[in-house]
């Protein structure tokens, strides 16, 4: 019986992985994200097999064994996905569903469409006599109608039951309303608009889809905000507002600002890469999003200590994924919409060209906290400012910024250059055990350890390379140039490509707890170990364009019925690669 997504993803987040993992392996924490100890799948002398708390799945250099938190518990107690299962699920506390898949993705796609008609509602909402409320605040917030159109903003009516009664027209059912968090159940058992009297902002993925809505009070009053609760088709944490927008800019980087306001205003005054997190401070799996279309990152958080309190844990969260990071100064505003109001939009681009590198802002933030003219917090200041220098990667930044660090101290030069090489040393030393630790990291996968050879090499690296894109950017699954199963030379990427199509094609995830049931232990090592060899996507649908072409033409180089000429040709490039 297959398992329903929505319940496959709360037992693997409920079943952490480094958890699980510890009762069977003794794991120890390195530097780097990653955990390490001796695997338990083959025998080893120097520990090769590393966690990821942030990805959630294993992988052993050694043997290529990988997989999420379920695979794990196949292999490790020898049992079928649906007994792994369930044993996690007793583990966690979780009764098993009764739901099948099938069920689950009529489910998702019926609530996508409830989505869509409720903000083509509320757009109409817009021109009617009762909008008129929400179309003079726009104004009054300078939205103009091809930015509300653009956005898809909308007006949620003050009555109790207008959406209710208009999807139910449309034939959806008041359960239907409610799973989709549109209504709310009364004291009396009937059903009430959740929205009323709002600013409609529509959340819509990467992918298109309605998935969930933000409404804003008309003026003051609490709450500000309104936003639709977690739904089979919302989750906050994983998505972002305005990325459908955002993530065709050409700007090259993507603003992460706070409010809708401001991105809204943002992209009204052509800056079109804004996007904001759902109401909560941003997470790992928004980075991870992020930097699947950008890899550098401006932060245009409120300009108030809650804003630069949540600007500093972005910082972080951000820098683990070797994202570029930059923060908005901005004086004498609150936020980007009241500074793009009140100095326009040339002073924000200034602004946001002339953004403090993260090591100067960072190195402000050290500052604030101490007073300098005490000397006992002068060296505390010392201490912090020089780790923080002494973690930077480039020699000369390093000396700039140690002089910088000793010019606010009011201290000579040599000595903060002193310890920063010190410190950095120390550094070095502790990531060279790292990198001795992980020498036997295969260069790519066909090369790793274990692993059969591809027939047709070439192919083969191209396939894979199709994945990886895939798995990076799940937009491109509906790409039409992308080439049938049967093009894929390598039967395991091939089924694995299969699974991952059928999968974001109809608007699931992608995650190793979705897929244990499908593949087999080997695919999933495969697939895994795809997602450890990273891409950075500046352009992943130039890369997946390439890679499909050299599949294409390594088919082409296996088929052809040629010509002497071609034959020739041919015998001369397999001479090559051959290298004899
Ligand atoms: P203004 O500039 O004041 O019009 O609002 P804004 O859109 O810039 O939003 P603000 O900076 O006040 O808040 C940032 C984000 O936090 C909003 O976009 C919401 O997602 C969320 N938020 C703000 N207020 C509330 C609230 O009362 N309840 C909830 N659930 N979320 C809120
Ligand atoms: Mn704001």
């Amino acid at each position: 019986m297959p398992f329903p997504e929505t319940f496959l993803t709360e037992l693997t987040e409920r079943s952490d992985i480094v958890d699980v993992v510890s009762g069977y392996v003794r794991l120890t924490k390195r530097s780097g994200a990653n955990l390490f100890g001796l695997c338990p799948f083959h025998s080893e002398k120097t520990p090769s097999f590393s966690v990821s708390p942030d990805k959630q799945i294993y992988h052993c250099f050694g043997c290529g064994k990988g997989g999420g938190v379920i695979n794990f518990i196949m292999e490790i107690e020898n049992l079928s996905f649906p007994e792994a299962v369930e044993f996690l699920a007793k583990r966690a506390g979780m009764t098993l569903p009764e739901e099948t898949e099938d069920r689950e993705s009529r489910r998702r796609s019926r609530m996508f469409a409830l989505n869509k008609d409720a903000a083509r509602f509320f757009y109409e909402q817009l021109s009617t006599p009762a909008g008129a409320a929400a179309k003079d605040y726009m104004k009054r917030r300078r939205i103009g109608p091809a930015t509300a159109k653009n956005f898809g903003l909308g007006f949620a009516p003050g009555t109790w039951d207008s959406l209710v009664r208009a999807m139910r027209a449309k034939g959806y059912s008041d359960q239907e309303l409610f799973d989709a968090g549109l209504v709310r159940r009364g004291k009396s058992g009937g059903f009430y608009d959740t929205f009323r009297n709002r600013l409609m902002f529509p959340v819509i993925d990467v992918r298109g889809n309605v998935i969930g809505f933000s409404g804003r009070i008309l003026g003051d009053g609490e709450p500000k905000y309104m936003n639709s609760p977690e739904t089979l088709v919302f989750n906050k944490s994983r998505n972002l507002f305005a990325l459908n927008l955002a993530k065709k800019s050409k700007s090259g980087y993507i603003i992460l600002a706070e409010g809708n306001i401001d991105v809204v205003s943002m992209h009204q005054a052509g800056f079109d890469s804004a996007v904001a997190s759902l109401g909560t401070s941003l997470t790992p799996e928004q980075a991870r999003l992020l930097s699947r279309y950008t890899n550098e990152v401006i932060l245009a958080y409120d300009n108030d200590g809650a804003g630069k309190k949540a600007a500093q844990r972005a910082i972080g969260i951000l820098e683990k994924l070797d994202l570029k990071v930059r923060v908005l100064a901005m004086s004498g505003a609150k936020d980007p919409d009241e500074y793009i109001q009140a100095k326009g939009a040339a002073a924000f681009r200034n602004l946001l060209e002339g953004s403090e590198d993260q090591v100067d802002y960072r190195l402000r933030q050290v500052l604030d906290k101490y007073d300098l003219s005490q000397d006992a917090q002068k060296v505390a200041f010392l201490k912090e400012a020089t780790r923080l220098v002494a973690r930077l990667p480039g020699a000369a930044e390093r000396e700039v910024y140690a002089m910088r660090v000793a010019s606010l101290a009011g201290v000579a030069a040599d000595v903060v250059k002193a310890e920063v090489a010190r410190l950095h040393k120390q550094n070095v030393r502790r990531a060279q055990t790292e990198a001795e630790r992980q020498q036997s990291r295969p260069g790519h996968l066909a090369e790793a350890p274990g692993r059969i050879r591809y027939e047709d090499e070439a192919s083969g690296k191209a396939e894979e390379g199709v994945l990886r894109v895939l798995l990076l950017d799940s937009a491109l699954a509906s790409d039409p140039s992308l080439p049938p199963a049967e093009d894929f030379t390598v039967p395991a990427l091939r089924h694995i490509y299969t699974e991952v199509l059928a999968r974001l094609r109809s608007g699931g995830e992608i995650s190793p707890a979705t897929l244990g049931g499908v593949l087999s232990a080997e695919e999933m090592s495969l697939l895994v170990a795809l997602q450890d060899t990273p891409l950075t996507a500046a352009n992943s649908e130039r890369a997946l364009k390439d890679y499909i072409h050299k599949i294409y033409e390594c088919k082409e180089l296996r088929q052809k019925p040629s010509s002497p000429e071609e034959l020739l040709e041919l015998q001369r490039k397999l001479r090559e690669r051959k290298g004899y």
